[in-house]
């Protein structure tokens, strides 16, 4: 799992393991900051944690290299971008290519990039959300799995709408991770696949119901 700040998904991904909504262990929390906020979190929760400062190579490859050199000795079934601010390169994505996912703070295809919030807010969007997509070369650009939505509030700011979107992150990100772990949800060259059944461009729209339980 990689973080770069605060790691509140990893804290639902942490919970949905400890509680048995999700059959898996977290190999590894590796930050790129050594000031994120998640590394203590993790730390604390008795997860093994690992950082590798950006700032210390020379370039984007060169710091992909040293992510994988890190993770893949670990064989992770599934690599977790959980709030990591860095831009990926094929040096990284090409190995965990199929097994990498990543969540995004808008209702993609709408929003890639950062700002997600205010820009909904801008646009006079009625509508805000999150979705977990495969990763893919092209930023924020790789196939949708799960959609979660929720409405824009009169008087909303940019904090007030990642709050509320958030709180649906931590509901969506374990359950498309159960998915992948349970062999239901693939990437193929024609995209995601859950069950079979090809996913729809903007991704499986989160009901409350599909929340997952504890076992
Ligand atoms: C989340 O909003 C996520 O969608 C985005 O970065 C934020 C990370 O938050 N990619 P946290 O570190 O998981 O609390």
């Amino acid at each position: 799992m990689l973080i770069s700040g605060r790691g509140s998904n990893m804290q639902a991904f942490i919970e949905a393991c400890c509680d048995g909504r999700l059959n898996a262990e977290i190999c590894l929390v590796l930050s790129n900051r050594a000031d994120a906020a998640g590394l203590q979190t993790a730390q604390s929760a008795g997860l093994p944690t690992a950082c590798i400062e950006h700032r210390d190579y020379p370039s984007r490859e060169a710091f992909d290299a040293a992510l994988v050199a890190c993770l893949a000795p670990r064989e992770p079934d599934l690599v977790i971008l959980a709030g990591f601010m860095r831009i990926l390169t094929p040096v990284f994505i090409e190995p965990f290519f199929g097994r990498l996912l990543n969540i995004h703070p808008s209702l993609l295809p709408k929003y890639p990039g950062l700002n997600t919030h205010q820009r909904a807010l801008d646009a006079g969007d009625r509508e805000a959300g999150a979705t977990v997509h495969f990763v893919t070369p092209e930023l924020d650009g790789g196939p949708p799995v799960l959609q979660a939505r929720v409405p824009v509030q009169p008087g909303d700011d940019a904090d007030s709408l990642a709050a509320r979107v958030v709180r649906e992150e931590h509901q969506i990100y374990p359950l498309a991770a159960r998915w992948f772990l349970e062999g239901r949800l693939t990437l193929t060259q024609d995209g995601a696949f859950l069950d079979g059944q090809k996913i729809p461009a903007s991704g499986i729209l989160f009901r409350p119901d599909d929340a997952l339980t504890p076992a």
